[in-house]
């Protein structure tokens, strides 16, 4: 992507923001060819949409509690995402389930962060079903977003060992420093043109990525 015409991301968000301020101090520091068009909230007051506000970016409330059902909610979330003319949009933790016709829209040109190693753990509360199953390792990953909730083909995974004595917090607290790491580099190679998604595979330089997606981290587990 040319400098001059970098590739426009809409971040969706809930929340912290803090994969969203992971992003915007990359494109600050000029390491991301993109333009951070917009930042849209379903939920008003979150911290991340201060961190948009702070970096010049628009910062958009859109509140699920007004629409009649998911659909609706949908159809005007495509509405604002479009007139941004987002080629990219970057679910950095929007605590959404989607419609097909939302996911089937961005086809190929959306990401979610998803704090597990995929396909283990869709859904909620990663760290602690990792910790009770008794799992030596566990991570993020990045993929892209299809019909199925946290099912879309894997980009990047980040490895991060269970340490003993770790609790969910402790173990959510160095997941989110890869969280931190592998977004950016996911967006970077997605506007760089060499991240794409093909027959429901994902591609990285024209060549078929692991079901894990590429691998990052996976340090030996410091275990007994
Ligand atoms: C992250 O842990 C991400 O993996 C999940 O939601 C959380 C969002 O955190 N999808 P933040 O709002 O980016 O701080």
């Amino acid at each position: 992507m040319a400098a001059d015409n970098p590739l426009r991301v809409v971040v969706l968000i809930s929340g912290s923001g803090s994969n969203l301020q992971a992003l915007i101090d990359g494109w600050q520091q000029q390491q991301l060819p993109i333009e951070l068009a917009a930042v849209i909230s379903n939920r008003p007051g979150v911290l991340g949409l201060e961190r948009a506000e702070n970096a010049g970016i628009p910062a958009i409330v859109l509140d699920h509690t007004q629409f009649p059902d998911r659909l609706g909610f949908d159809t005007a979330l495509m509405e604002v995402i479009d007139s941004y003319q987002a080629g990219l949009v970057v679910l950095a933790g929007f605590m959404r389930i989607l419609t097909t016709e939302f996911t089937r829209h961005y086809h190929g040109r959306m990401l979610n962060i998803h704090p597990s190693l995929l396909p283990k753990y869709q859904g909620l509360h990663t760290h602690q079903r990792a910790l009770e199953a008794g799992d030596v390792e566990h991570g993020v990953t990045v993929h892209f977003v299809t019909a199925e909730l946290d099912g879309g083909p894997a980009a990047i995974q980040a490895r991060v060992p269970i340490n003993p004595g770790d609790d969910a917090a402790s173990l959510a607290q160095r997941v989110q420093q890869q969280e931190h790491i592998i977004y950016p580099l996911a967006v970077k190679w997605f506007a760089e043109g060499r991240l794409r998604m093909r027959d429901g595979c994902a591609f990285l330089d024209n060549e078929p990525l692991p079901a894990s997606g590429h691998l990052i981290g996976g340090a030996a587990p410091n275990v007994p």
